[in-house]
Protein backbone atom coordinates (compact mmCIF):
# COMPACT_ATOMS: atom_id res chain seq x y z
CA UNK A 1 0.00 0.00 0.00
CA UNK A 2 1.69 3.26 -1.06
CA UNK A 3 2.79 5.73 2.46
CA UNK A 4 3.94 8.97 2.70
CA UNK A 5 7.38 9.53 2.86
CA UNK A 6 8.58 12.16 4.55
CA UNK A 7 12.52 12.74 4.52
CA UNK A 8 14.59 15.38 6.04
CA UNK A 9 11.49 17.16 7.73
CA UNK A 10 10.87 18.39 4.27
CA UNK A 11 7.32 18.80 4.46
CA UNK A 12 6.71 20.72 0.96
CA UNK A 13 3.53 20.07 -0.32
CA UNK A 14 4.44 21.07 -3.92
CA UNK A 15 7.85 18.68 -4.15
CA UNK A 16 6.53 15.63 -2.22
CA UNK A 17 3.65 16.00 -5.23
CA UNK A 18 6.40 15.68 -8.06
CA UNK A 19 9.91 15.61 -6.98
CA UNK A 20 9.64 13.22 -4.31
CA UNK A 21 7.57 10.61 -6.18
CA UNK A 22 10.48 11.14 -8.95
CA UNK A 23 13.29 9.86 -6.18
CA UNK A 24 10.83 7.01 -5.02
CA UNK A 25 11.04 5.87 -9.07
CA UNK A 26 8.31 7.08 -10.12
CA UNK A 27 9.10 9.50 -12.49
CA UNK A 28 7.70 8.19 -15.51
CA UNK A 29 4.49 7.10 -13.96
CA UNK A 30 1.20 8.58 -15.19
CA UNK A 31 0.45 11.24 -12.63
CA UNK A 32 -2.54 12.94 -14.59
CA UNK A 33 -4.46 12.52 -17.73
CA UNK A 34 -5.91 15.32 -18.41
CA UNK A 35 -8.84 15.34 -21.01
CA UNK A 36 -10.21 18.66 -22.23
CA UNK A 37 -13.54 19.97 -22.56
CA UNK A 38 -13.08 18.99 -26.51
CA UNK A 39 -11.83 15.81 -25.15
CA UNK A 40 -8.10 16.11 -26.91
CA UNK A 41 -6.24 13.94 -24.15
CA UNK A 42 -2.35 14.77 -22.54
CA UNK A 43 -0.81 12.42 -20.12
CA UNK A 44 1.37 14.29 -17.82
CA UNK A 45 4.02 12.04 -15.79
CA UNK A 46 5.20 12.73 -12.32
CA UNK A 47 8.53 14.04 -14.30
CA UNK A 48 6.59 16.26 -16.68
CA UNK A 49 4.67 17.63 -13.06
CA UNK A 50 8.09 18.29 -11.98
CA UNK A 51 9.62 20.14 -13.90
CA UNK A 52 6.61 22.25 -14.77
CA UNK A 53 6.40 23.30 -11.35
CA UNK A 54 9.64 24.17 -10.92
CA UNK A 55 9.76 26.22 -14.36
CA UNK A 56 6.68 28.23 -12.52
CA UNK A 57 8.57 28.15 -9.15
CA UNK A 58 11.68 29.46 -11.61
CA UNK A 59 9.22 32.17 -12.89
CA UNK A 60 7.91 33.57 -9.68
CA UNK A 61 11.99 33.76 -8.39
CA UNK A 62 12.64 35.95 -11.87
CA UNK A 63 9.49 38.13 -11.22
CA UNK A 64 10.62 38.46 -7.29
CA UNK A 65 7.66 37.04 -5.61
CA UNK A 66 8.64 34.64 -3.21
CA UNK A 67 8.04 33.02 0.41
CA UNK A 68 5.65 34.17 2.05
CA UNK A 69 3.37 36.05 -0.74
CA UNK A 70 0.11 35.43 -1.80
CA UNK A 71 -0.60 33.90 -5.30
CA UNK A 72 -3.26 33.30 -7.00
CA UNK A 73 -4.78 31.10 -9.65
CA UNK A 74 -7.95 32.37 -11.47
CA UNK A 75 -8.57 29.35 -13.98
CA UNK A 76 -10.84 26.87 -15.06
CA UNK A 77 -9.96 23.50 -15.13
CA UNK A 78 -6.51 23.46 -17.00
CA UNK A 79 -3.36 21.71 -16.76
CA UNK A 80 -1.02 25.02 -15.60
CA UNK A 81 -3.84 24.97 -12.90
CA UNK A 82 -1.65 22.37 -11.55
CA UNK A 83 1.68 23.04 -11.97
CA UNK A 84 1.05 27.02 -11.05
CA UNK A 85 -0.51 25.57 -7.94
CA UNK A 86 2.25 23.16 -7.23
CA UNK A 87 5.04 25.59 -8.03
CA UNK A 88 3.98 28.19 -5.91
CA UNK A 89 4.03 25.90 -3.10
CA UNK A 90 7.34 24.76 -3.90
CA UNK A 91 8.50 28.12 -4.18
CA UNK A 92 6.67 28.55 -0.28
CA UNK A 93 4.22 30.88 -2.03
CA UNK A 94 0.93 31.11 0.12
CA UNK A 95 -1.02 29.70 -2.88
CA UNK A 96 -5.05 30.64 -3.41
CA UNK A 97 -7.43 29.30 -5.81
CA UNK A 98 -10.01 31.79 -7.23
CA UNK A 99 -13.33 29.58 -8.65
CA UNK A 100 -13.48 30.70 -12.49
CA UNK A 101 -17.05 31.93 -11.67
CA UNK A 102 -16.43 34.40 -9.76
CA UNK A 103 -17.45 38.23 -10.27
CA UNK A 104 -15.88 41.49 -9.32
CA UNK A 105 -16.73 41.97 -5.91
CA UNK A 106 -16.14 38.51 -5.34
CA UNK A 107 -12.67 38.95 -6.64
CA UNK A 108 -12.01 41.92 -4.58
CA UNK A 109 -12.77 40.87 -1.30
CA UNK A 110 -10.63 38.03 -2.20
CA UNK A 111 -7.55 39.23 -3.52
CA UNK A 112 -7.57 42.71 -1.56
CA UNK A 113 -8.19 41.16 1.78
CA UNK A 114 -4.88 38.84 1.06
CA UNK A 115 -2.73 41.58 -0.81
CA UNK A 116 -2.26 39.33 -3.63
CA UNK A 117 1.01 40.06 -5.27
CA UNK A 118 0.07 37.30 -8.67
CA UNK A 119 -2.83 36.19 -10.49
CA UNK A 120 -2.37 33.38 -13.29
CA UNK A 121 -5.36 33.48 -15.30
CA UNK A 122 -6.61 33.58 -18.93
CA UNK A 123 -7.30 36.91 -21.35
CA UNK A 124 -11.11 36.10 -20.82
CA UNK A 125 -11.15 35.96 -17.03
CA UNK A 126 -8.47 38.78 -16.85
CA UNK A 127 -11.24 41.16 -17.61
CA UNK A 128 -12.61 41.16 -14.50
CA UNK A 129 -9.32 41.91 -13.10
CA UNK A 130 -8.78 44.63 -14.89
CA UNK A 131 -12.04 46.35 -14.38
CA UNK A 132 -11.31 46.63 -10.45
CA UNK A 133 -7.49 46.50 -10.46
CA UNK A 134 -7.30 50.07 -9.02
CA UNK A 135 -8.77 48.29 -5.74
CA UNK A 136 -5.79 46.00 -5.72
CA UNK A 137 -2.40 48.17 -5.08
CA UNK A 138 -0.41 45.00 -4.01
CA UNK A 139 -1.29 43.07 -7.22
CA UNK A 140 2.45 43.26 -8.76
CA UNK A 141 1.71 40.76 -11.70
CA UNK A 142 -1.09 39.01 -14.02
CA UNK A 143 0.11 36.13 -16.06
CA UNK A 144 -2.37 34.98 -19.11
CA UNK A 145 -1.96 31.48 -19.74
CA UNK A 146 -3.01 31.67 -23.22
CA UNK A 147 -1.45 34.85 -24.57
CA UNK A 148 1.51 34.55 -26.67
CA UNK A 149 3.30 37.37 -26.04
CA UNK A 150 3.05 39.80 -23.04
CA UNK A 151 0.35 42.53 -23.04
CA UNK A 152 1.95 45.03 -20.96
CA UNK A 153 4.95 45.49 -18.70
CA UNK A 154 2.70 43.94 -15.69
CA UNK A 155 0.38 41.72 -17.70
CA UNK A 156 2.70 38.87 -19.09
CA UNK A 157 2.85 35.57 -21.02
CA UNK A 158 2.82 32.28 -19.52
CA UNK A 159 4.72 30.94 -22.51
CA UNK A 160 7.13 33.24 -23.03
CA UNK A 161 8.38 33.07 -18.58
CA UNK A 162 8.12 29.30 -18.62
CA UNK A 163 10.03 28.96 -21.50
CA UNK A 164 12.96 31.36 -20.26
CA UNK A 165 13.76 29.50 -17.35
CA UNK A 166 15.38 26.21 -16.68
CA UNK A 167 13.46 23.21 -15.38
CA UNK A 168 15.53 22.32 -12.39
CA UNK A 169 14.88 23.92 -8.63
CA UNK A 170 16.05 23.34 -5.47
CA UNK A 171 13.34 23.30 -3.31
CA UNK A 172 13.95 24.65 0.13
CA UNK A 173 13.22 22.69 3.38
CA UNK A 174 9.68 23.60 4.10
CA UNK A 175 8.47 23.11 7.96
CA UNK A 176 5.39 22.16 8.21
CA UNK A 177 3.73 25.04 9.73
CA UNK A 178 4.86 27.01 6.73
CA UNK A 179 1.14 28.55 5.15
CA UNK A 180 0.50 26.81 2.16
CA UNK A 181 -2.91 26.97 0.81
CA UNK A 182 -5.82 29.60 1.17
CA UNK A 183 -9.38 29.32 0.44
CA UNK A 184 -11.83 31.98 1.13
CA UNK A 185 -15.35 30.63 2.82
CA UNK A 186 -18.82 32.57 3.10
CA UNK A 187 -20.09 32.89 6.41
CA UNK A 188 -22.94 34.11 7.33
CA UNK A 189 -21.99 37.48 8.05
CA UNK A 190 -19.03 39.78 7.01
CA UNK A 191 -16.78 39.43 3.98
CA UNK A 192 -15.80 35.91 3.08
CA UNK A 193 -12.96 35.00 5.61
CA UNK A 194 -9.27 33.44 4.25
CA UNK A 195 -8.64 29.88 5.53
CA UNK A 196 -5.14 29.54 5.91
CA UNK A 197 -3.00 25.73 5.85
CA UNK A 198 0.05 24.74 6.62
CA UNK A 199 2.12 22.49 4.62
CA UNK A 200 1.71 19.79 7.47
CA UNK A 201 -2.20 19.10 5.96
CA UNK A 202 -0.24 16.27 3.56
CA UNK A 203 0.08 14.09 6.50
CA UNK A 204 -3.99 14.10 6.95
CA UNK A 205 -4.70 14.54 3.43
CA UNK A 206 -2.76 11.52 2.24
CA UNK A 207 -3.43 9.96 5.11
CA UNK A 208 -7.45 9.63 4.47
CA UNK A 209 -6.91 9.33 0.64
CA UNK A 210 -5.60 5.51 1.89
CA UNK A 211 -7.82 5.25 4.63
CA UNK A 212 -11.46 6.83 3.15
CA UNK A 213 -10.83 6.55 -0.26
CA UNK A 214 -8.27 3.23 -0.07
CA UNK A 215 -6.26 4.60 -3.28
CA UNK A 216 -3.77 2.21 -4.49
CA UNK A 217 -0.83 2.29 -6.61
CA UNK A 218 -2.51 0.97 -9.70
CA UNK A 219 -5.36 3.24 -9.07
CA UNK A 220 -7.30 5.71 -11.69
CA UNK A 221 -8.84 8.37 -9.53
CA UNK A 222 -11.12 10.95 -10.65
CA UNK A 223 -12.31 14.22 -8.31
CA UNK A 224 -14.79 15.96 -10.34
CA UNK A 225 -14.09 19.20 -7.85
CA UNK A 226 -13.14 22.57 -9.23
CA UNK A 227 -9.83 23.22 -7.75
CA UNK A 228 -11.34 26.92 -6.55
CA UNK A 229 -12.74 24.63 -3.82
CA UNK A 230 -11.25 22.59 -1.01
CA UNK A 231 -12.47 19.28 -2.40
CA UNK A 232 -10.47 20.22 -5.59
CA UNK A 233 -6.77 20.80 -3.97
CA UNK A 234 -7.24 18.58 -0.63
CA UNK A 235 -8.14 15.23 -3.23
CA UNK A 236 -7.64 16.90 -6.54
CA UNK A 237 -4.18 17.65 -5.94
CA UNK A 238 -2.55 16.88 -2.93
CA UNK A 239 -4.07 13.70 -1.49
CA UNK A 240 -3.36 11.07 -4.36
CA UNK A 241 0.00 13.03 -5.78
CA UNK A 242 1.76 12.64 -2.39
CA UNK A 243 1.42 8.96 -2.83
CA UNK A 244 2.33 8.87 -6.30
CA UNK A 245 -1.17 7.57 -7.80
CA UNK A 246 -2.54 8.31 -11.10
CA UNK A 247 -5.75 11.08 -11.74
CA UNK A 248 -7.90 11.65 -14.42
CA UNK A 249 -9.16 15.91 -14.79
CA UNK A 250 -11.63 16.65 -17.05
CA UNK A 251 -11.92 20.52 -18.02
CA UNK A 252 -15.65 20.15 -19.24
CA UNK A 253 -18.58 20.49 -17.22
CA UNK A 254 -21.65 18.08 -15.67
CA UNK A 255 -22.97 15.59 -18.86
CA UNK A 256 -23.96 12.40 -17.80
CA UNK A 257 -22.94 10.71 -20.83
CA UNK A 258 -19.72 12.03 -21.20
CA UNK A 259 -18.87 11.53 -17.66
CA UNK A 260 -19.84 7.60 -17.52
CA UNK A 261 -18.11 7.55 -21.09
CA UNK A 262 -14.65 8.86 -19.16
CA UNK A 263 -15.36 6.59 -15.85
CA UNK A 264 -15.86 3.71 -18.54
CA UNK A 265 -13.33 4.45 -21.30
CA UNK A 266 -10.30 6.06 -19.25
CA UNK A 267 -10.46 3.37 -16.51
CA UNK A 268 -11.51 5.56 -13.79
CA UNK A 269 -11.16 3.16 -10.50
CA UNK A 270 -12.34 5.32 -7.66
CA UNK A 271 -14.48 8.36 -8.18
CA UNK A 272 -15.00 11.44 -5.69
CA UNK A 273 -17.99 13.45 -6.45
CA UNK A 274 -20.95 15.45 -4.54
CA UNK A 275 -24.50 15.12 -4.12
CA UNK A 276 -26.03 17.30 -6.64
CA UNK A 277 -24.17 15.89 -9.30
CA UNK A 278 -25.63 12.19 -8.41
CA UNK A 279 -29.44 13.53 -7.64
CA UNK A 280 -28.85 14.92 -11.60
CA UNK A 281 -27.54 11.53 -12.54
CA UNK A 282 -30.56 9.57 -10.96
CA UNK A 283 -32.92 11.76 -13.21
CA UNK A 284 -31.05 10.56 -15.99
CA UNK A 285 -32.52 7.49 -18.06
CA UNK A 286 -30.97 4.20 -16.85
CA UNK A 287 -31.17 2.73 -20.25
CA UNK A 288 -27.58 5.54 -20.53
CA UNK A 289 -25.94 3.15 -17.02
CA UNK A 290 -26.56 -0.22 -18.37
CA UNK A 291 -24.56 0.54 -21.97
CA UNK A 292 -21.54 1.54 -19.61
CA UNK A 293 -19.34 -0.79 -18.55
CA UNK A 294 -18.05 0.21 -14.76
CA UNK A 295 -16.49 -3.33 -13.98
CA UNK A 296 -13.06 -1.31 -12.92
CA UNK A 297 -14.80 1.68 -10.44
CA UNK A 298 -14.88 0.37 -7.55
CA UNK A 299 -16.24 3.23 -5.00
CA UNK A 300 -17.75 6.50 -5.87
CA UNK A 301 -17.73 9.01 -2.90
CA UNK A 302 -19.30 11.82 -2.04
CA UNK A 303 -18.73 15.13 -0.42
CA UNK A 304 -20.38 18.72 0.32
CA UNK A 305 -24.10 18.41 1.36
CA UNK A 306 -26.40 15.64 2.93
CA UNK A 307 -26.65 12.25 1.01
CA UNK A 308 -30.15 11.37 0.80
CA UNK A 309 -30.65 7.88 1.59
CA UNK A 310 -32.20 7.41 -2.16
CA UNK A 311 -28.93 8.24 -4.03
CA UNK A 312 -27.35 4.66 -2.08
CA UNK A 313 -30.21 3.05 -3.03
CA UNK A 314 -29.84 4.60 -6.88
CA UNK A 315 -26.30 3.84 -6.62
CA UNK A 316 -26.86 0.13 -5.25
CA UNK A 317 -29.52 -0.70 -7.80
CA UNK A 318 -28.41 1.14 -11.05
CA UNK A 319 -25.31 1.05 -10.86
CA UNK A 320 -24.26 -2.03 -9.06
CA UNK A 321 -21.69 0.62 -6.68
CA UNK A 322 -21.64 2.16 -3.25
CA UNK A 323 -21.82 5.07 -2.50
CA UNK A 324 -19.87 6.56 0.18
CA UNK A 325 -20.13 9.92 1.80
CA UNK A 326 -17.65 12.13 3.39
CA UNK A 327 -18.05 15.14 6.14
CA UNK A 328 -15.12 17.88 6.08
CA UNK A 329 -14.85 21.48 5.54
CA UNK A 330 -12.24 24.19 3.95
CA UNK A 331 -11.23 24.64 7.48
CA UNK A 332 -10.65 20.73 8.48
CA UNK A 333 -8.59 20.99 5.07
CA UNK A 334 -9.53 17.38 4.96
CA UNK A 335 -11.83 14.79 5.63
CA UNK A 336 -12.93 14.06 9.33
CA UNK A 337 -16.00 11.65 9.32
CA UNK A 338 -16.80 9.20 6.40
CA UNK A 339 -18.28 6.10 5.39
CA UNK A 340 -15.61 4.06 3.67
CA UNK A 341 -15.10 0.77 2.11
CA UNK A 342 -15.14 -1.68 4.83
CA UNK A 343 -17.56 -0.42 7.38
CA UNK A 344 -21.12 -0.90 6.87
CA UNK A 345 -23.02 2.32 5.17
CA UNK A 346 -25.85 3.91 7.13
CA UNK A 347 -27.67 5.41 4.52
CA UNK A 348 -28.46 8.97 5.44
CA UNK A 349 -25.29 9.36 8.23
CA UNK A 350 -21.74 10.73 7.18
CA UNK A 351 -20.36 7.67 8.12
CA UNK A 352 -17.53 7.20 11.32
CA UNK A 353 -14.69 9.37 11.97
CA UNK A 354 -11.41 8.91 10.67
CA UNK A 355 -7.67 8.17 12.27
CA UNK A 356 -6.31 10.78 14.76
CA UNK A 357 -9.43 12.61 14.54
CA UNK A 358 -11.80 13.18 17.55
CA UNK A 359 -15.21 14.52 17.07
CA UNK A 360 -17.83 15.87 19.90
CA UNK A 361 -21.15 16.58 20.18
CA UNK A 362 -21.61 19.42 22.19
CA UNK A 363 -23.99 21.39 23.54
CA UNK A 364 -24.12 25.53 23.10
CA UNK A 365 -22.83 26.08 26.77
CA UNK A 366 -19.84 23.34 26.58
CA UNK A 367 -19.89 20.21 27.87
CA UNK A 368 -20.06 17.09 25.49
CA UNK A 369 -23.33 15.36 25.05
CA UNK A 370 -23.87 11.99 24.96
CA UNK A 371 -25.21 9.64 22.04
CA UNK A 372 -28.55 10.29 20.44
CA UNK A 373 -28.58 14.10 21.69
CA UNK A 374 -28.68 16.93 18.93
CA UNK A 375 -25.91 19.45 18.77
CA UNK A 376 -22.99 21.52 18.05
CA UNK A 377 -20.59 19.23 15.59
CA UNK A 378 -17.05 19.82 17.17
CA UNK A 379 -13.63 18.52 16.43
CA UNK A 380 -11.00 18.12 18.85
CA UNK A 381 -7.73 20.70 18.34
CA UNK A 382 -5.06 19.87 17.01
CA UNK A 383 -5.29 17.47 13.77
CA UNK A 384 -2.82 17.69 10.95
CA UNK A 385 -4.81 19.52 8.79
CA UNK A 386 -6.46 22.20 11.03
CA UNK A 387 -6.30 25.51 9.11
CA UNK A 388 -3.65 27.78 11.14
CA UNK A 389 -5.67 30.73 11.29
CA UNK A 390 -8.50 33.16 9.31
CA UNK A 391 -5.81 35.67 7.01
CA UNK A 392 -6.13 39.01 9.30
CA UNK A 393 -8.62 38.05 10.97
CA UNK A 394 -7.70 36.02 14.31
CA UNK A 395 -10.44 37.04 16.14
CA UNK A 396 -12.99 34.93 14.65
CA UNK A 397 -10.61 32.11 14.56
CA UNK A 398 -10.49 32.51 18.34
CA UNK A 399 -14.09 32.49 18.11
CA UNK A 400 -14.33 29.00 16.67
CA UNK A 401 -12.54 27.18 19.09
CA UNK A 402 -13.19 27.01 22.97
CA UNK A 403 -12.27 24.23 25.60
CA UNK A 404 -9.76 22.66 22.96
CA UNK A 405 -13.03 21.85 20.99
CA UNK A 406 -13.17 23.32 16.96
CA UNK A 407 -16.84 24.10 16.46
CA UNK A 408 -17.76 23.80 13.20
CA UNK A 409 -20.72 25.39 12.57
CA UNK A 410 -22.89 22.56 11.72
CA UNK A 411 -25.49 20.44 14.03
CA UNK A 412 -25.32 17.03 14.19
CA UNK A 413 -25.75 13.54 16.65
CA UNK A 414 -23.69 10.45 16.78
CA UNK A 415 -25.58 6.93 17.57
CA UNK A 416 -24.95 4.31 19.89
CA UNK A 417 -22.69 2.73 17.01
CA UNK A 418 -20.10 6.10 16.41
CA UNK A 419 -21.91 7.09 13.37
CA UNK A 420 -22.46 10.29 12.69
CA UNK A 421 -26.09 12.23 11.28
CA UNK A 422 -25.80 15.44 9.90
CA UNK A 423 -28.71 17.96 10.80
CA UNK A 424 -27.72 21.37 9.37
CA UNK A 425 -26.20 24.39 10.03
CA UNK A 426 -26.17 26.36 13.39
CA UNK A 427 -26.05 29.57 11.61
CA UNK A 428 -27.41 31.05 8.61
CA UNK A 429 -24.90 30.11 5.70
CA UNK A 430 -26.86 28.66 2.91
CA UNK A 431 -25.27 24.97 0.97
CA UNK A 432 -26.68 25.44 -2.49
CA UNK A 433 -25.26 21.97 -4.31
CA UNK A 434 -22.22 21.99 -2.34
CA UNK A 435 -20.80 25.65 -2.25
CA UNK A 436 -21.41 27.74 0.31
CA UNK A 437 -23.11 31.26 -0.18
CA UNK A 438 -22.90 33.96 2.33
CA UNK A 439 -26.45 35.15 2.64
CA UNK A 440 -24.60 38.69 3.94
CA UNK A 441 -22.87 38.99 0.68
CA UNK A 442 -26.08 38.51 -1.25
CA UNK A 443 -27.97 41.02 0.68
CA UNK A 444 -25.14 43.73 0.44
CA UNK A 445 -24.70 43.47 -3.34
CA UNK A 446 -28.01 43.72 -3.60
CA UNK A 447 -27.97 46.81 -1.83
CA UNK A 448 -26.08 47.98 -5.09
CA UNK A 449 -28.71 48.04 -7.07
CA UNK A 450 -30.31 51.75 -7.52
CA UNK A 451 -33.44 50.28 -7.18
CA UNK A 452 -33.37 48.24 -4.14
CA UNK A 453 -34.01 49.49 -0.59
CA UNK A 454 -33.73 46.79 1.14
CA UNK A 455 -32.98 42.67 1.27
CA UNK A 456 -33.40 40.07 3.20
CA UNK A 457 -31.50 36.45 1.85
CA UNK A 458 -31.91 33.04 3.30
CA UNK A 459 -31.33 29.11 1.93
CA UNK A 460 -34.59 27.41 1.17
CA UNK A 461 -34.98 23.70 0.76
CA UNK A 462 -34.41 22.09 -2.64
CA UNK A 463 -34.91 18.72 -4.08
CA UNK A 464 -31.99 18.69 -6.84
CA UNK A 465 -29.45 21.62 -5.53
CA UNK A 466 -29.75 20.75 -1.10
CA UNK A 467 -30.77 24.65 -0.90
CA UNK A 468 -31.55 26.91 -3.01
CA UNK A 469 -31.27 30.92 -2.52
CA UNK A 470 -34.59 32.99 -2.33
CA UNK A 471 -34.13 36.73 -1.92
CA UNK A 472 -36.80 38.92 -0.25
CA UNK A 473 -36.62 42.67 -1.43
CA UNK A 474 -38.06 46.35 -1.03
CA UNK A 475 -37.88 48.41 -3.54
CA UNK A 476 -37.14 52.27 -3.33
CA UNK A 477 -40.70 54.48 -4.25
CA UNK A 478 -41.18 54.66 -8.08
CA UNK A 479 -39.53 51.38 -8.38
CA UNK A 480 -41.83 48.49 -9.32
CA UNK A 481 -40.89 44.54 -9.25
CA UNK A 482 -41.00 43.67 -13.08
CA UNK A 483 -39.80 40.35 -14.94
CA UNK A 484 -37.00 42.81 -16.43
CA UNK A 485 -36.14 43.77 -12.89
CA UNK A 486 -35.96 40.30 -11.80
CA UNK A 487 -33.53 39.55 -14.29
CA UNK A 488 -31.46 42.66 -13.56
CA UNK A 489 -31.48 41.42 -10.29
CA UNK A 490 -29.81 37.43 -11.36
CA UNK A 491 -27.21 39.20 -13.66
CA UNK A 492 -26.11 41.47 -11.00
CA UNK A 493 -25.42 38.65 -8.67
CA UNK A 494 -23.31 36.59 -11.57
CA UNK A 495 -21.68 39.50 -12.33
CA UNK A 496 -20.75 40.43 -8.62
CA UNK A 497 -20.54 37.71 -6.90
CA UNK A 498 -21.10 34.09 -8.83
CA UNK A 499 -23.35 32.48 -10.59
CA UNK A 500 -23.73 30.55 -7.78
CA UNK A 501 -25.18 32.70 -5.72
CA UNK A 502 -28.19 33.91 -7.65
CA UNK A 503 -31.62 33.71 -6.12
CA UNK A 504 -33.68 31.36 -7.74
CA UNK A 505 -36.58 33.28 -5.91
CA UNK A 506 -37.30 37.18 -5.89
CA UNK A 507 -40.04 38.44 -3.48
CA UNK A 508 -40.73 41.55 -3.17
CA UNK A 509 -41.57 42.67 0.03
CA UNK A 510 -42.74 46.37 1.81
CA UNK A 511 -40.15 45.89 4.59
CA UNK A 512 -37.46 43.41 5.77
CA UNK A 513 -37.62 42.15 9.58
CA UNK A 514 -35.17 43.23 11.63
CA UNK A 515 -34.49 43.15 15.14
CA UNK A 516 -33.94 46.28 17.13
CA UNK A 517 -30.36 46.96 16.00
CA UNK A 518 -31.26 46.49 12.86
CA UNK A 519 -29.58 43.14 11.73
CA UNK A 520 -32.32 41.13 9.18
CA UNK A 521 -34.58 38.33 10.68
CA UNK A 522 -33.49 35.61 8.07
CA UNK A 523 -35.47 33.40 10.62
CA UNK A 524 -38.51 35.29 10.36
CA UNK A 525 -38.00 35.13 6.48
CA UNK A 526 -37.68 31.39 6.51
CA UNK A 527 -40.30 30.77 8.77
CA UNK A 528 -42.94 32.67 6.48
CA UNK A 529 -41.35 31.12 3.27
CA UNK A 530 -42.05 27.81 4.90
CA UNK A 531 -45.29 28.38 5.91
CA UNK A 532 -44.13 27.65 10.02
CA UNK A 533 -44.53 29.67 12.72
CA UNK A 534 -41.70 32.51 13.36
CA UNK A 535 -41.23 31.98 16.79
CA UNK A 536 -40.73 34.73 19.39
CA UNK A 537 -40.43 37.65 17.37
CA UNK A 538 -40.48 40.34 20.35
CA UNK A 539 -37.49 41.94 19.34
CA UNK A 540 -38.96 42.74 16.19
CA UNK A 541 -38.66 46.24 15.22
CA UNK A 542 -40.66 45.87 11.73
CA UNK A 543 -42.81 42.75 10.11
CA UNK A 544 -43.17 41.79 6.61
O1 LIG B 1 -22.31 22.13 6.41
C1 LIG B 1 -21.35 21.19 6.05
C2 LIG B 1 -21.41 20.90 4.56
O2 LIG B 1 -20.48 21.77 3.95
C3 LIG B 1 -19.82 22.55 4.94
C4 LIG B 1 -18.39 22.80 4.55
O3 LIG B 1 -18.37 23.52 3.38
P1 LIG B 1 -16.99 23.93 2.73
O4 LIG B 1 -16.10 24.52 3.74
O5 LIG B 1 -17.33 24.75 1.53
O6 LIG B 1 -16.36 22.55 2.27
C5 LIG B 1 -17.12 21.73 1.41
C6 LIG B 1 -16.31 20.55 0.93
C7 LIG B 1 -15.59 19.79 1.96
C8 LIG B 1 -19.95 21.75 6.20
O7 LIG B 1 -19.78 22.55 7.36
N1 LIG B 1 -21.02 19.50 4.30
C9 LIG B 1 -19.84 19.04 3.86
N2 LIG B 1 -19.88 17.70 3.73
C10 LIG B 1 -21.12 17.31 4.13
C11 LIG B 1 -21.83 18.46 4.50
N3 LIG B 1 -23.08 18.42 4.99
C12 LIG B 1 -23.66 17.21 5.09
N4 LIG B 1 -23.04 16.05 4.74
C13 LIG B 1 -21.77 16.06 4.25
N5 LIG B 1 -21.18 14.93 3.89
Amino acid sequence: MSQIIITDSQFNIGWLCTGRQCTAGLGEKLAMRWVSPRFERQDFSFADLDRLSNRFANVLASLGVGKGEVIFTFLPKAPEQFTAFLGGLKAECIVGTLFSNFGDDALVDRLADSRARLVVTRKNLYRKIERVRDQLPALKVVILTDADEDISSNVLSWNHLMSAVSDGYVVPVTTPDTPSVLHYTSGSTGKPKGVLHRHRSVLQQSRTTREVLGLKADDLFWCTADQGWVTGTSYGIIGPWSLGISQMHFGGGYSAQHWFELLQNEGVTAWYTAPTALRMLMREDCDLFRKIDLTRLRSIFSVGEPLNPEVIVWGRDTLGKDIYDTWFQTETGAIMIANRPGIPIRPGSMGKPVKEIEPGILADDGPPLPDSEHGNLCVRSGWDSMFSTYLNNDTAYSSKFRDGWYHTGDMAWRDADGYYWFLGRSDDVINTSGHLVSPFEVESALLELPEVAESGVIGAPDELLFEKVVAFVSFHPGFEFTPELELKIRLHIANRLSSIAIPQQVFPVDTVPKNKSGKIMRRVLKARYLGQDAGDISTLEESL
